[in-house]
């Protein structure tokens, strides 16, 4: 079973502190490092280190840390032919605090330049796959005609609406699963979401709008996997947090994973919180997201 990534590639700029500054304060980092990052290279990451076959459509820019992404995406086994390079790489300024809380400022760069021709010139990535995975740092009208071309082709569309925007009634249509975390169900829908009842109400409400299951990801208190016959929650597995960037990112490619490899769509979502617990108490983005076999391996 193949899977399709069609999203952002981002160097993350990570300055560690002490405490997250407040406006016009300005503050010292006790460290800082360049992590490759970027949602859609860290769910096509995530899932080839997961054992699944990944093809990436993106853009990275003619530049340093173009290279640097390619070079990361090729060791992680993600196929690259549908990632072109023009302008310059997307960037992610992050800052994490010594409690584990992050904000972040996102320079699109290349991103911005991903384009549905682009998209159409590499149609045979997404035919030849069975699931196609898009989050939201590309241009919208892009995203729209990929999850629009990808159901026409038949394929299982999963959608990771991050960050949070508001998405055409039209889209939904086509999206098979939505995995939301809480600010963004609640953007999508405009609906209270400070409870577990007001939670399922606004899936239930994205539910009535075509998709058939959204899984609402819900930090230290797990998942709440919904469908029209039922809500499931999927607890969090119990560690102690470092970072928790990309958590929601390996948490939506794990769960892709899983469903290719024939698991029921609870099992998925229990592997999915697995995965994502591990990525918390690790640092960073890519360098963060484990392999199957250290999955199988770690005791919680
Ligand atoms: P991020 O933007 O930080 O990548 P997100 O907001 O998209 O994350 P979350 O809901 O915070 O997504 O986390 C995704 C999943 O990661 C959760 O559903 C849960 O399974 C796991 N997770 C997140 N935080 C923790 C934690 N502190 N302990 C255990 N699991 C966690
Ligand atoms: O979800 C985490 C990612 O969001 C980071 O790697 C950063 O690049 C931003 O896109």
């Amino acid at each position: 079973m193949k899977i399709a990534v069609v999203g952002s590639i981002n160097m993350d700029l990570v300055t560690h502190v002490q405490h997250l500054p407040k406006a016009g304060e300005t503050i010292a980092s006790h460290h800082f490092e360049l992590i490759p990052g970027g949602k859609g290279a860290n769910q096509a990451v995530a899932a080839s280190r997961l054992g699944a076959h990944v093809s990436m459509i993106g853009m990275v820019g003619e530049d340093e840390n173009g290279r640097v992404m390619l070079g990361g995406l090729t060791d992680a086994q993600v196929h690259i032919e549908g990632i072109k390079c023009s302008g310059t790489t997307g960037m992610a300024f992050i800052n994490v605090s010594d409690d584990g809380e992050n904000n972040i400022v996102l320079v699109p760069g290349a991103n911005a330049l991903v384009s549905t021709e682009h998209i159409a010139d590499n149609l045979s990535i997404l035919k030849d796959s069975d699931v196609v995975l898009l989050q939201l740092e590309i241009p919208m009208p892009v995203v729209e005609y990929t999850v629009k071309e990808a159901a026409r082709l038949g394929k299982l569309v999963i959608l990771n609406p991050a960050p949070a925007r508001e998405l055409s009634s039209e889209l939904l249509t086509h999206v098979h699963t939505l995995t939301p975390n809480e600010t963004e169900l609640s953007i999508l829908t405009g609906m209270p979401v400070s409870t577990i009842d007001e939670v399922h109400a606004a899936a239930k409400k994205l539910l009535s709008g075509g998709p058939k299951r959204v899984i609402v990801t819900l930090g230290e208190k797990g998942a709440l996997l919904i469908t029209a016959d039922e809500a499931t929650h999927i607890p969090a597995f119990r560690v102690e947090p470092v970072d928790t960037t990309a958590a929601g990112d390996s948490f939506t490619a794990a769960f892709a994973v899983g469903i290719t490899q024939g698991m029921t769509e609870t099992e998925a979502a229990t592997f999915a919180s697995k995965v994502a617990a591990i990525v918390v108490t690790r640092n960073g983005a890519q360098p963060s997201l484990p392999t199957f076999d250290e999955v199988q391996a770690y005791s919680f």
